[in-house]
């Protein structure tokens, strides 16, 4: 798909197709990217931005009754919503397609592909990799699908960078254990240049309870430039970025979260088209 968008010469295989996107939280690069992704292979696009005020969400209606009527109008549907299990619950009673583009703190898994992806590009493999995820595990969605897809793979090795307050919730790291993964935990960056991948994401504020937790921890830890400069260390981050990474790391070569964010665009064509074949 990149080879595609590159030489201009794209096959509309989702000619005649419709994608719905129900976005019940906010979103700049998932419902732009999966539109956009829609739009270039030819498929018409509906679109429920703010879906819990602007949708009939907002008078009551369950997500497994706004799922039935979308699926009369649309071939494939993309979801984000605030609450965990979402997705699923969609997939349950969908007569089309369901693709989970975030639910609640639980699973980002299309961002994960990105990912994959865009490590893949860099460092030619998926394997023998030393991994760090900063800097709210516990809160983070793409954090917690990318480990788990990382585990697919062999040989790599986690560590979850956070003030111990923040870090993987138990049911996560029981999924990581379960598949026998190998991880640690540090509250400190001491040891950047030892990792091949640097998975940042700001403190997701939507998901703390105590707004003066947030306050607290927001700033405890920042990817510099001090810190980056010289080293091998592939900095990514699904964004949006907050405090997480001084803007001044962004033209260091180092600094892959912008291309990571177009790798989106490529991913979720690929991922539609393969829906599309699959019907
Ligand atoms: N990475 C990501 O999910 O970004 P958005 O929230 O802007 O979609």
């Amino acid at each position: 798909m990149e080879k595609q968008c590159e030489s201009g010469k794209i096959t509309k295989v989702l000619e005649e197709k419709i994608v719905a996107c129900m976005f019940f939280e906010p979103s700049t690069r998932t419902r732009l990217s999966f539109e956009t992704a829609a739009l270039k292979l030819g498929a018409g696009v509906i679109t429920a931005e703010d879906a819990s005020k602007n949708s009939s969400a907002s008078k009551g209606e369950s997500i497994e009754d706004t799922t039935k009527m979308v699926c009369g109008y649309a071939d494939i549907l993309v979801m984000r919503h605030f609450e965990a299990g979402a997705a699923e619950k969609a997939a349950k009673v969908a007569s089309s397609p369901v693709i989970n583009a975030g639910d609640g703190g639980n699973q980002h898994p299309t961002q994960a592909l990105i990912d994959l992806y865009t490590i893949k590009k860099h460092m030619g493999r998926l394997n023998n990799l030393k991994v760090a995820f900063g800097f709210d595990p516990k809160h983070s969605r793409t954090i917690r699908s990318l480990a788990l897809l990382l585990t697919h793979f062999t040989n790599n090795e986690f560590t979850f960078i956070c003030p111990p307050v923040l870090n993987l919730s138990e049911d996560a790291m029981e999924d990581l254990k379960k598949r026998g993964a190998k991880f640690e935990t540090a509250d400190n960056l001491e040891k950047f240049a030892r990792y091949d991948v640097f998975y940042a994401n700001r403190l997701q504020e939507e998901r703390f309870s105590d707004r003066a937790e947030f306050e607290k921890y927001r700033k405890d830890l920042i990817i510099t430039r001090k810190l980056v400069e010289g080293t091998k260390t592939i900095i990514l981050d699904p964004l949006p970025r907050i405090d997480e990474i001084e803007t001044n790391v962004d033209d260091l070569p180092n600094a892959l979260y912008f291309e990571q964010a177009q790798n989106g665009l490529y991913v979720r064509m690929a991922l539609l088209k393969m829906i599309a074949d699959s019907r």
